[in-house]
Order: structure tokens, then C-alpha cells, then sequence
């Protein structure tokens, strides 16, 4: 990430010039997937995770999932991002945490790892598969690595709302990838393929977040000592920048819900449950 000698450099205009990705490596934000903690824990349980297993972590940006896999379960966990000052923070993050013997951080491509086939008992790839370009040469690779009988731990964020197009280009500019509004039947079907198969689901929609939480969500990030060295005036501009991006997460998240999808690698086929059911309400 940023070095603390090189934050002083930073002028107001370096600061407007930059987008999300480069905002975030700037204050070191942490990455979570949707749903952060509880999704990971959920998921942990539901692929029955033990401290013998082994996990691939697509995307894991600066190593939350990983680490908290690795603080829950001890099981292993080899975590694979294309930005190196992702993998370099993610690295000492884990052991910060010390769990940096169950955590391997490595630079990788997800549609093309160096993993040895049905190498593991889950691949993790929460919200990531969205963001890269070729999306079914990244799951044939989770397929490949995936034992059978493992599991795929997919979380597709989608449009439960229709959104604006000016909202969409603002959502588009600031995170570098062309937004296409996806709903949810899309990525049922995109990950739910021989020899995948849907084994569980659980639906969720994004809170409300006031102004006054992410104001003082904001005030919060700014005081960290890393980013108290920029000048006043940069800071100032830090600061309305980095609420702007949050103002405008905040509104796009209003049309969004998130999935957990768990898919079980199944080598014999076996034809879908009809009669399904979900949990009755209390009366
Ligand atoms: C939104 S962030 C992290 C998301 C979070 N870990 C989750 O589970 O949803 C997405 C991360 O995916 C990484 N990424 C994007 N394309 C990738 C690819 N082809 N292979 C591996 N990582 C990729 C990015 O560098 C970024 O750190």
C-alpha cells in the first residue's frame, strides 16, 4: 500500500485525480465481501470446514475473508489476488493476526492458477467473478481445482431495483468496470452447471446507511495515523472525496441485494430436489 514517506507528496489534485481502487489503497480500507463477517462464518459452517481443509481464496484483495477463515477454522488457505499491493498489505495483515502459517498470499490470475487439480474442499469467491472480464474461464478454473464432493461459495451482488442510468455511469467511472445491471436468475444460472450443483441459498438486501454513519465512518478512516502526515489541504479534499464514493455506494447499494450460493462439485449426477420449502414466519 502507500508508504507513509510518499503520503506527504499527495496534492489536492492527485487526490481528485484518483479513483475508488486507488482511494482505497491510499487509506487502506478494509475489503470484505458482502455481507463481511457473517457471510464468511455461514459459509464456514456450511461447507463444514475443518482445520484439515483446504481453500482457495479468489480475489481476496487485502486478506479479510483468508484471515478470518484462518482465525475461525485453522484450516488452510492459499489466497490469490492480481494487485500486488493488495497481496503485499493482505501478507502483513495475516500476520498481524498471526495466522501468516496457514495463509498462502499469492499473485495470481483466477481464470489461470498454478493449482494442481481437485487441490481443494472450497473455493471462495464471494462478489469477485463480477469483476472479471472472462467470467466462464474463471469457473472452469474453480471447477478444475475443486475436489469432488467440494464446494464453490459464490456471493453475486444484483439489481433487485431498477437502476438510473447517470447512477450506473457514476457507479461505472469510480470503480473502473462497466456496470451492466445483472439480476439475480443470471447468476443462479451462470454458476449452477454440471458438475455444480445449487446445495443451499440465502438472499439478502443491503441496509440503509444514514449521512451520520458514514460521516463519522469517514471521520473515523481519515484519522489514521498513516494518512496524518498529508497536508491539511489534501486531507480536506481526502476527506470530501472518499464521502462522495460512500454517498454514492450507499445510493447504488438501495437497488442491490446479494446472494450466498453454495454449489457442491458433484461427480454423480443426481437429479434437483422438487418439493422445496423455506422456513415458515412465526405466527
Ligand atoms: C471487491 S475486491 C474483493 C472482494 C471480496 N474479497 C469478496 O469476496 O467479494 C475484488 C478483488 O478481486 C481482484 N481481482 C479482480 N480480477 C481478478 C482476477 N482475474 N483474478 C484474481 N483476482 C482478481 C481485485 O484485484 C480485487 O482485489
Amino acid at each position: 500500500m502507500t508508504t507513509a514517506e510518499a503520503i506527504d507528496r499527495y496534492t489536492v489534485a492527485d487526490i481528485e485525480a484518483m479513483d475508488y481502487n486507488q482511494i482505497i489503497g491510499l487509506v487502506r480500507e478494509t475489503n470484505r465481501p458482502p455481507g463481511g463477517s457473517r457471510s464468511i462464518s455461514k459459509i464456514a459452517q456450511e461447507a463444514f470446514l475443518r482445520p484439515e481443509s483446504r481453500v482457495l481464496e479468489v480475489g481476496t484483495s487485502t486478506g479479510f475473508t483468508a484471515i478470518e477463515l484462518a482465525r475461525l477454522v485453522g484450516c488452510h488457505i492459499s489466497a490469490i489476488d492480481i494487485n500486488p499491493l493488495s497481496c503485499e498489505e493482505a501478507r502483513t495483515r495475516g500476520e498481524l493476526f498471526g495466522v501468516s502459517s496457514k495463509i498462502d498470499f499469492s499473485l495470481q490470475d483466477a481464470t489461470c492458477t498454478n493449482f494442481e487439480a481437485a487441490s481443494f474442499d472450497l473455493v471462495f469467491c464471494g462478489n469477485v467473478t463480477s469483476l472479471i472480464a472472462n467470467r466462464e474461464k474463471a469457473l472452469q478454473e474453480y471447477i478444475r481445482v475443486l475436489k469432488d464432493n467440494g464446494f464453490v461459495a459464490a456471493i453475486p451482488m444484483y439489481y433487485v431495483k431498477e437502476p438510473a442510468a447517470a447512477l450506473l455511469d457514476r457507479v461505472s467511472s469510480a470503480i473502473k468496470v462497466n456496470v451492466v445491471p445483472l439480476r439475480k436468475p443470471y447468476w443462479v444460472e451462470f454458476f449452477e452447471r454440471p458438475p455444480l450443483q445449487l446445495y443451499w441459498s440465502e438472499d439478502y438486501l443491503f441496509d440503509h446507511i444514514t449521512d451520520d454513519v458514514i460521516d463519522r465512518f469517514v471521520e473515523s478512516i481519515l484519522a489514521r495515523k498513516h494518512l496524518l502526515s498529508l497536508r491539511p489541504d489534501a486531507q480536506q479534499v481526502l476527506s470530501r472525496v472518499y464521502r462522495d464514493f460512500m454517498c454514492l455506494f450507499r445510493d447504488n447499494l438501495s437497488h442491490m441485494g446479494y446472494t450466498l450460493l453454495m454449489l457442491r462439485k458433484e461427480h454423480v449426477p443426481i437429479d434437483r430436489e422438487l418439493f422445496v420449502s423455506r422456513r415458515a414466519g412465526l405466527a
